[in-house]
């Protein structure tokens, strides 16, 4: 897969374009307009690739995340972001709240501002559930390019929304999938996630009943249930079998800690970012990490050396992922006409 061409990528149409409205107006994408404009999920990965390689040369810039907490186990998180060669720049507001499935409500909502990097100017307005989803599940299988064996072909997802979905796609574009094992601790969101899945993906996706069954015979694990301050722990040591590859969207949360030490390389998007969480409370018995993504994608860690090894990484999310990507679909709307211009 190619990377982006992170220079000239603009038509100079579009950029004349964006000049004359700049500081007057900006580009607003709900959430329908953002899924219309339309993305790939190989364009997706390969920008987050490209990314990780610019934060693995030191060329960005992302303070860890700050938020405010209104309720138990809930955040509004601010994450700005620049990668310079992208010309791209901005920052993400958004909310993660457990409880919000209860009301029918999705788990994550949010805005994400980009900016005009040479004049600071906001020059979009965008929902942000969308790109959550996607670049999340691509900075899965970009850890997975490097860290899982290139043959895995059977995945296990434990926790069945929006995430076990993105994460799957994701994989499925590097990866010669056949069979999912799908686990919820709602039988019936696997049973749909299933359905839904297999007919999506031609994946066989196969709802289990015990979350053992979708860790034990799978080469490449993601776990994607509630974000917890204190880990359940389900998953136990023996479960990750030799040569598998996990990926933990919902952090450490559901990895009892001699689980995850049994793991030989342990990785992570930000390792800044994991201190901060750390300190929090986040993340108190986890492994030495061994790498981070910027230092995968740049060669200056190893990624997977043997078919044995067990590898881990607990991307945290990162405001570069979203502002790599935030870009890509700014340009596709205004290539498609897609969007409401909105007075500043
Ligand atoms: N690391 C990141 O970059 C990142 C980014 C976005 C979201 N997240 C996290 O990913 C997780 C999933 O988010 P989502 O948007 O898919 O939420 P979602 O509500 O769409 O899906 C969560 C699913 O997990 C299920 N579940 C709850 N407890 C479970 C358990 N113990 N075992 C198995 N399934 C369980 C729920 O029934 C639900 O189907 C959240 O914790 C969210 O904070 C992480």
């Amino acid at each position: 897969m190619s990377e982006p061409d992170w220079e000239g990528h603009i038509s100079s149409q579009i950029n004349s374009h964006m000049n004359s409205r700049l500081g007057k107006e900006l580009l607003y994408l709900s959430r329908a307009d953002v899924a219309a404009a339309g993305l790939g999920m190989a364009e997706i990965i390969a920008a987050l690739e490209g990314m990780f390689r610019e934060k693995g040369e030191g060329r960005v810039e992302m303070p860890p995340k700050i938020g405010i907490h209104t309720m138990p186990d809930a955040f509004i998180h601010a994450m700005p972001a620049s990668i310079p060669v992208r010309k791209a720049a901005g920052m993400k507001w958004v909310g993660g709240y457990p409880e919000n499935s209860m009301r029918g409500l999705p788990y994550v909502t949010g805005l994400l501002i980009l900016n005009d990097p040479e004049t600071g100017i906001p020059v979009a307005l965008m929902d942000c559930t969308w790109i959550t989803a996607q670049r999340t599940g691509a900075a899965t299988a970009v850890a997975a390019k490097y860290l899982a064996r290139s043959e895995s072909d059977a995945v296990g997802i434990l926790g069945c929304g929006v995430q076990g979905r993105s994460n799957l796609e994701a994989l499925k574009v590097l990866f010669p999938l056949k069979k999912a094992y799908a686990y919820d601790k709602h039988a019936d969101r696997a049973l749909r996630y299933a359905e839904e899945m297999s007919g999506q993906t031609g994946i066989d996706v196969v709802p289990v009943s015990d979350p053992k069954q979708a860790v034990v015979a799978s080469d490449m694990v993601v776990t994607a249930g509630p974000i917890l301050r204190t880990p359940h722990a389900t998953i136990q040591p023996g479960w990750l079998r030799e040569g598998a590859f996990a990926s933990l969207v919902d952090f450490d949360s559901y990895w009892h800690p001699a689980a995850l030490h049994e793991a030989d390389k342990f990785c992570t998007d930000d390792v800044p970012q994991l201190h901060h969480y750390r300190d929090l409370g986040y993340f108190q018995n986890i492994p030495a990490i061994h790498a981070d993504l910027g230092e995968l994608v740049t060669g200056r860690k190893a990624g997977r050396e043997t078919p044995e090894e067990r590898t881990i990484t607990c991307n945290l999310g990162l405001a570069l992922d979203d502002i790599a990507v935030a870009p890509l679909i700014y340009e596709r709307a205004l290539e498609k006409g897609i969007g409401t211009w909105l007075p500043l």
